[in-house]
């Protein structure tokens, strides 16, 4: 991974993201094992190995990343264990909206993260019936981990309808049935923008929020965390797009490509440079956004810029 310049000031020991990045990430595969291992046994054999090739399959683990830095820019102080125990709930459900998107029915993909897809191993019905145990999985998941940190019921609710609000019909999968309805059309802009806000903004978005909520931040806090939250999702989903484009399918781990699946992109509406441009817009809107909230969070900072500087 690449590390993106992140405006440090003179003097300054430059921050690491590469080595925060694979440190965090191994944190987050720690938290995943420990969350198959507490509930993943109520989940019969059948579709065990497949939540297993679609959960412990790598990936940036990018959601947990930014909730685990939104909850210490927040004040938050409970242990990294058991933030992360609380941070995995998103990946647990990214892990699973991945593999439906690879399904036949939606996206027809055969590589992802530069192994075949869950279904391409395990079969499309055990791929649809890992999938869906993810999500109770996931709010079993939030709640456990919650009420472990000491958070009260109230606070636990919040955090945890903040994840559900994100994964549901509101979020994501409203994102990816305008996606699916959106092939072969050319979207305008803004229902692109609508398009990726629900598909990928809004659980990136509650990475954030939910940081921050189960932190108990202060309300400026969590509205910097809300807006930067906003900016650098559709950013990532900007980015999503111009790698799609820019990398091959060996380097990205995926395919097939938007073009091949007449997909409406950033890409396709603006082109390669006018996209970038918006995209490292967003990247600032962001920072400027924990800039006025007075959140110095190196990590958030430098996390911002990766969105964008990311070669995967
Ligand atoms: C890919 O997400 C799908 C989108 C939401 C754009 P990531 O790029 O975060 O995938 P992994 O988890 O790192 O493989
Ligand atoms: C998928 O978007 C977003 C999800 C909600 C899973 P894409 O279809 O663009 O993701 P990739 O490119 O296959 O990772
Ligand atoms: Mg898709
Ligand atoms: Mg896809
Ligand atoms: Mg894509």
């Amino acid at each position: 991974m690449t590390s993106a310049p992140t405006g440090e000031s003179p003097g300054v020991e430059p921050f690491d993201l590469d080595g925060h990045l694979r440190q965090e990430a191994r944190s987050v595969e720690a938290a995943l094992e420990r969350s198959l291992d507490r509930i993943g046994g109520l989940i019969s054999e059948p579709a065990a190995a497949a939540v297993s090739h679609g959960v412990l399959s790598g990936g940036k683990r990018l959601r947990p990343i930014l909730c685990h830095a939104a909850y210490r820019a927040g004040g938050g102080l409970a242990s990294d264990e058991q933030v992360y125990d609380l941070a995995v709930s998103l990946e647990l459900i990214h892990a699973y909206s991945l593999m439906h998107d690879d399904l036949p029915c939606m996206d027809d993909a055969e590589l992802r993260r530069g192994r075949p897809t869950t279904h391409r191993v395990h079969g499309e019905e055990r791929t649809v019936w890992a999938g869906a145990s993810l999500i109770p999985m996931a709010t079993s998941q939030v709640l456990w981990a919650g009420e472990r940190m000491g958070l009260g019921r109230q606070q636990a609710a919040e955090v945890a309808s903040l994840l559900l609000e994100a994964a549901g019909a509101g979020g994501m999968v409203g994102g990816q049935a305008l996606d699916l309805l959106g092939e072969g059309r050319r979207l305008t802009a803004g229902e692109l923008d609508t398009l990726h806000r629900h598909k990928t903004g809004a659980l990136l978005t509650a990475a954030l929020t939910m940081g921050a909520a189960a932190a108990a931040a202060p309300a400026s806090i969590r509205s910097a965390m809300a807006t930067y939250g906003q900016a650098v999702g559709l950013a990532f989903q900007v980015a999503d797009d111009l790698l799609d484009v820019t990398a091959t399918a060996e380097e990205l781990g995926k395919k097939p490509s938007d073009q091949e699946l007449a997909k409406s992109t950033y890409v396709a509406l603006f082109g390669l440079e006018e996209a970038r441009r918006r995209g490292n817009a967003l990247v600032s809107q962001a920072r400027e956004a924990l800039l006025r909230a007075g959140v110095e969070s190196r990590p958030l900072h430098a996390l911002a810029e990766f969105v964008m500087s990311r070669r995967r």
